[in-house]
């Protein structure tokens, strides 16, 4: 048998040119190595290729990414190279149920002026907790503060000087594999800071990086945009054009004056930004968050986001990281309506082909609407419409994160439970800011906007679930109640399936910074409430205060972190099946998995509740044969059959 050589392993259309400088690029490399490169060229180039066609040379194009994911590769550590290896073995690493993200800021969770050296010093704490993925908020250089958080990168290849270099991020990354963490990183793919190179020098007149960016010499095509166009940032930075004197135009700016967004349709923006995932992949980042993705793509009369090129260009630059780098993985920032969500996952011809991960912000906003309204008929009905997604892929799930939350309530899941959507959003609105009568809550409202009646509220998972009114009130039950809104929250987003992410803070039950406004350049953004520093006292104090809200959240999330990793029902690639459970507000989310069905019952309510036998029996299970996984043991069952769940008690069961 005669060994395969290149020249048998290329697919013909690949231009010869591309052909020529990957060879040459790949010259010094060992035999076996070069020919795992062309083996993935066969595999990945047409996924590379066929969506670049809405480029006018796709094949050019396809051929200079190509060259880029060669020249990665040959750069690529042999540390890197193993874990593609290893990844390309166990396709399925994210979906496991021993997967759990956490997310924060690097200097907020470092001890102070420790820079990416200091997160590494406190990886005790992320395993203690059982956490396998890390997620840094923006910590690529930013233009000057204010910078929207690190969302205005400057540079996407220098790190912010007062955490470290480029070098340091590498050697993080590798502490944290070396203790079972991923590290994952945004990637800003929408929008750069008015101050990067590119934008400098379209600023200075350069009409090739002109072209990087949306400009337009008057108003007549943004005021045609802006008929359909939605505004982010309605307060602080209405409209979506901001006029640039030294360009002499407007510029097309979604955000804040400063992001300026890119023009995705230049296929020079394409190569660029598959560059930059390279190079990052290339120091260890093994999850790249893409920000705020939903906007990437222009066309007039539609709202601008969501649109099909999104998800082209998104297999694309997928195709081109899984030929350099497979062991990097995509995971989607687009918080947008639920019959647009599932496209970030890929549907029909995209199935399974775009972002391996993607947020599940409709989980998130229901669990927040079930738990104000006691009451599951929405959030049954909403989360069981949104279609199943490939198999390949997985849900991030999570309670809270450093945005605001917006009441992404569809009408039509509104009308079809009794309720009106616009009402619904201003109770919760209202009911998040504690303007409602009864409610625990103690959140702030973010971007009023008047045209729309939106109120997004800012807040985190504990202020928002009254723990600090509770802990105030000196009354015990209402301290309970508060903890165990927290913790019913956390056990639906870790019993949903897909990698739950922890909020940095809410595992210790932080309220909101009372001092937020102080830094000058956060003082209109109260996205900064939630957003403080970790409390290392609190979490030294842990053991020593085991009845504290800090250590019941904390010792909770932990136990169901451990127990949801040993239940394979907890597979992403099972699927979550929400209803309700006919007890009120308790929902219930089956998991039918081959070993036999895993059912969580959520009571969203103060009250005990009793989940009828029949129900179970409905689902697969016999009341009087099951374990509840998170109690331990059987649940209690009364002489009615009903099993009792308890203020705010969740339960997973299946046959014992
Ligand atoms: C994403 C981020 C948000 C930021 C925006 C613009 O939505 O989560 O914090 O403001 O993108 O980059």
């Amino acid at each position: 048998m005669t060994a395969l050589g290149e020249h048998d392993l290329h697919p013909p259309e690949v231009p010869g040119q591309a052909v020529e400088t990957v060879r040459e690029v790949l010259a010094d490399l060992p035999a076996h190595r070069r020919r795992t490169f062309w083996l993935r060229v066969q595999r990945w180039w047409p996924e590379l290729l066929e969506p670049l066609d809405l480029y006018p040379d796709a094949r050019q194009v396809a051929g200079r990414a190509l060259v880029l994911a060669a020249t990665a590769f040959a750069g690529r550590s042999e540390d890197l190279h193993l874990l593609d290896e290893r990844r390309t073995l166990e396709p399925d690493w994210l979906q496991r149920p021993s997967m759990t993200g956490y997310a924060a800021y690097a200097e907020r969770f470092a001890e102070p002026g420790t820079g990416l050296a200091g997160v590494a010093q406190r990886v005790g704490h992320l395993r203690h907790l059982g956490v396998t993925y890390l997620h840094l908020m923006p910590l690529l250089l930013p233009r000057p503060a204010p910078n929207d958080g690190g969302y205005a990168v400057a540079d996407y290849r220098t790190v912010r000087p007062d955490l470290g270099t480029a070098e340091d991020l590498g050697d993080l990354a590798t502490v944290l594999r070396d203790n079972g963490v991923s590290l994952c990183l945004d990637l800003v793919l929408n929008h750069v800071a008015r101050e990067h190179p590119w934008a400098s020098a379209a600023r200075a007149g350069d009409s090739h990086y002109r072209d990087y960016f949306h400009v337009f010499a008057d108003r007549r095509e943004p005021d045609a945009y802006e008929e359909t166009l939605p505004e982010v940032f309605p307060t602080f930075a209405p409209g979506n054009f901001t006029y640039d004197e030294e360009l002499s135009g407007w510029v097309w700016t979604t955000f804040n004056a400063w992001q300026w967004d890119l023009n995705w349709a230049n296929p020079d923006v394409f190569c660029e930004m598959a560059d930059v995932i390279l190079y990052l992949a290339n120091l260890g980042v093994e999850i790249l968050r893409l920000d705020a993705i939903a906007f990437t793509w222009k066309r007039q009369g539609t709202n601008c986001q969501n649109q099909p090129e999104v998800h082209a260009l998104t297999q694309a630059l997928r195709a081109v990281a899984r030929i350099a780098a497979p062991a990097l993985a995509f995971k989607a920032e687009a918080i947008v309506g639920p019959d647009d969500l599932v496209s970030y996952l890929g549907r029909g011809v995209r199935h399974g082909k775009v972002s391996d991960l993607a947020y599940h912000n409709g989980l998130m906003v229901h669990i927040w609407s079930m738990l104000a309204s006691r009451d599951v008929a929405l959030a049954a009905h909403a989360l069981s419409r949104i279609p199943a997604i490939p198999s390949s892929t997985a849900w991030i799930t999570y309670l809270r994160c450093h945005d605001d939350i917006g009441w992404a309530i569809d009408d039509r899941d509104a009308a079809a439970v009794q309720l009106n959507g616009f009402e619904h959003r201003s109770f919760l609105s209202e009911f998040y800011a504690g303007e409602f009568e009864g409610s625990f809550a103690d959140g702030l409202v973010f971007q009023h906007n008047p045209d729309t009646g939106d109120r997004r509220i800012s807040g985190s998972a504990a202020s928002l679930a009254g723990v600090g009114a509770a802990a105030q009130s000196g009354e015990s039950v209402r301290l309970s109640d508060a903890v165990g809104r927290v913790l019913v929250g956390y056990a639906l987003i870790l019993g949903w399936g897909g990698i739950p992410v922890i909020w940095s803070g809410d595992e210790i039950a932080t309220l909101n910074d009372s001092d937020w406004q102080r830094v000058p350049q956060h003082a209109d953004d109260n996205r900064w409430a939630h957003r403080p520093a970790l409390d290392w006292d609190v979490v030294a104090s842990l053991d020593g205060a085991p009845t504290s809200a800090a250590a019941r959240v904390f010792d909770g999330l932990r136990s169901m972190i451990r127990i949801r990793s040993g239940l394979v029902h907890f597979h992403a690639a099972v699927r979550a099946r929400p209803l309700p459970t006919s007890a009120p507000g308790v929902l219930g989310v089956t998991r039918r998995h081959p070993v036999g069905p895993l059912v969580g019952l959520y009571n969203m309510t103060e009250y005990e509740r009793y989940v009828p036998g029949w129900w179970l029996r409905e689902q697969g299970l016999d009341p009087y044969q099951v374990t509840d996984h998170l109690g331990g043991g059987s649940p209690v069952v009364t002489e009615h059959e009903d099993i009792l769940l308890t203020a705010y008690q969740a339960a997973w069961l299946t046959a014992r």
